[in-house]
């Protein structure tokens, strides 16, 4: 299936590692131009070149994403290159585990670095979204709709960020831009790996997370979350909008007492 992405310019903020390296990766298999926006310039250079060996098209932008001024003229700089911005994905951001706990200094600061930095990026890219009749896709979290405790800045942020999707897609609609919200659950990246590495026993840990995941028994991989997200920003998903799609082996939908080893519901 051609996904119609060439040449389409997209940015993807993180987008020099884990999620965001794969959906950087994603695109430019497709085609299309990806300017990656965050603040890790070697990586970024790292997966730059490493596109480029193969023919295909990505640059590194360092910005750190909470800086207003920055953004702005990071867009700037995108639209002066190419003339255009067709995709904006908000991927940058993380579980900073800001609790009830913490100074509201604290929480004030998690929403700045995992929802208000989507606004300021969507508020300087929109009349070259609109003007390309392009998309948003925003990068959620499970966490939103189960909780995780232990976590109210990025459960709020990412709350926020499932209604900003849908207030996003109402307020752009008529330009013809489209908004949907990818939502992981459980994706091994280097970030996860670290998180895991902390526990008593690593392995058993990660053995005992797979077994929670209904579909397969195994978290979601980098590469099924970033195929999701170049399909909904594809021409090829036109009248998708609004929409929360969780790529997620079931983990936030289904029924997850048949994963318990006691449990009578077992699948067949
Ligand atoms: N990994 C998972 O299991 C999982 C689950 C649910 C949601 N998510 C979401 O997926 C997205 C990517 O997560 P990941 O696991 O790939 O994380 P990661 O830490 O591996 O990568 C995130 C990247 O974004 C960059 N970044 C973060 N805040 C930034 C800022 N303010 N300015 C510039 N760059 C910034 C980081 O430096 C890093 O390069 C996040 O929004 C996260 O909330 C991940």
């Amino acid at each position: 299936m051609d996904l119609q992405l060439k040449d389409k310019v997209v940015i993807v903020t993180g987008g020099a590692r884990g999620i965001g390296e794969g959906i950087t990766r994603a695109f430019a298999a497709e085609g299309a131009v990806v300017a990656i926006f965050g603040r890790n310039p070697d990586d970024a250079a790292k997966v730059v070149g490493q596109l480029a060996a193969k023919g295909q098209r990505a640059e590194s932008h360092p910005v750190e994403m909470t800086d207003e001024a920055a953004v702005k003229k990071a867009v700037a700089t995108v639209v002066k290159r190419h003339g255009r911005i067709d995709i904006v994905v908000n991927n940058a951001g993380g579980n900073d585990a800001v609790s009830l706990r913490h100074p509201i200094e604290a929480f004030r600061a998690s929403l700045e670095n995992n929802i208000v930095q989507c606004f300021s990026l969507v508020h300087h890219a929109l009349d070259h979204l609109i003007a390309a009749r392009g998309c948003v896709i925003n990068i959620g979290s499970k966490c939103a709709a189960t909780g995780q405790g232990g976590t109210s800045g990025y459960a709020a942020s990412k709350g926020a960020m499932n209604a900003l999707t849908r207030e996003w897609a109402l307020d752009l609609g008529r330009h013809g831009v489209r908004v949907n919200c990818v939502i992981p659950a459980e994706v091994i990246t280097p970030l996860y790996e670290r998180w895991l590495a902390q526990a008593p026993d690593p392995e058993a840990a990660r053995a005992q997370l797979e077994q929670t995941i209904p579909f397969e028994r195994r978290t979601t991989t980098v590469e099924e979350i970033a195929d999701t997200v170049v399909f909904a920003a594809s021409p090829r998903s036109s009248h998708t909008t609004g929409q929360l799609l969780f790529v997620d082996g079931g983990y936030v939908h289904l029924d997850r007492a048949c994963t318990q080893p006691t449990s009578h519901l077992k699948q067949s």
